[in-house]
């Protein structure tokens, strides 16, 4: 308890998922939390009456991770909410899975502006916030699929890869400044995500994995408390599964 006490953290998508379960253990570990939503607006106004009611300091931000403007305004707000930000979880992301003979031009580009364009947007608004504390933690959420590629999913794996390169690049960048960036890769998670999919398709993935199970939320929520505290203060431009040894 108290890994992240008094930081204030930003936690995208965190309606529902894994998001939530991040911005949930976020609070038990003491942080400040913000947190956006898209679509899901009563569960993201019943979240936050429920951090609150715990005595957790948290407010949930409607605010569309792909569109930049709202990016910058979001992470203003919240700097003037909150009176700083020291961790970025860029965890909000979709999929909109199609063979690539019959994927869209705009199933493309919906799940790059979402799951990749979004980490450059909130990192370029909380830069300036970052440089003048001299300290900061990016914890982006990627997938093992981007690393591995998978079929049907060329526009999720192509996001995920491309949060990857720009992770180790901010890394590079800002490491002189404190400031860490680091990605994870989840493998199978049991979460609204993955309970589309259909229970062939489920078995198939255990089959995969070592640990003979799909992650839960709360254990990707573990690895991103250590990312963000400074228990992990010497990690940076890091991907690090989160698999159950699917990926090696
Ligand atoms: N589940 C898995 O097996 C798995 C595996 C590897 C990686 N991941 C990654 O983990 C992250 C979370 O996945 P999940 O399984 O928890 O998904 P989920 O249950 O579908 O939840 C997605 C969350 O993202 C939010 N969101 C979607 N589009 C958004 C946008 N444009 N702006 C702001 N928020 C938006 C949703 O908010 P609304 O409900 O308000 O739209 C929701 O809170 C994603 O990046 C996903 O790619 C998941």
């Amino acid at each position: 308890m108290g890994q992240l006490l008094g930081k204030v953290a930003l936690i995208t998508g965190a309606s529902r998922g894994i998001g939530k379960a991040i911005a949930q253990k976020y609070a038990l570990e003491g942080a400040k939390v913000a947190f956006t939503y898209l679509s899901s607006e009563e569960k993201a106004r019943a979240f936050e009456e429920e951090l609150k009611a715990a005595g957790v300091e948290a407010k949930g931000y409607k605010s569309n991770a792909g569109d930049y403007a709202q990016a910058e305004e979001l992470i203003a707000n919240i700097v003037k909410d909150f009176g700083g930000l020291d961790i970025i979880v860029n965890n909000a992301g979709i999929t909109r899975d199609n063979l690539l003979m019959r994927m869209s031009e705009e199933q493309f580009d919906e799940v790059i502006a979402t799951n990749l364009k979004s980490v450059f947007n909130t990192t370029k608004g909380a830069l300036r916030t970052f440089l003048k504390a001299r300290k900061g933690s990016i914890i982006n959420v990627g997938s093992v699929v981007g690393v591995n590629g998978n079929a049907g999913q060329a526009n999720y794996a192509a996001s995920k890869a491309g949060i990857y390169g720009f992770t180790k690049s901010v890394a590079k960048e800002l490491g002189s400044r404190n400031i860490r960036s680091n990605a994870i890769a989840p493998g199978f998670i049991a979460t609204e995500m993955t309970e589309v999919l259909g229970e062939d398709v489920v078995a198939d993935w255990i089959k995969g994995i070592p640990l003979q199970r799909p992650g839960q939320a709360e254990e990707v929520a573990d690895l991103c408390v250590f990312l963000g505290s400074d228990r992990s203060a010497y990690i940076t431009g890091q991907v690090i599964n989160i698999c159950g040894g699917m990926s090696m």
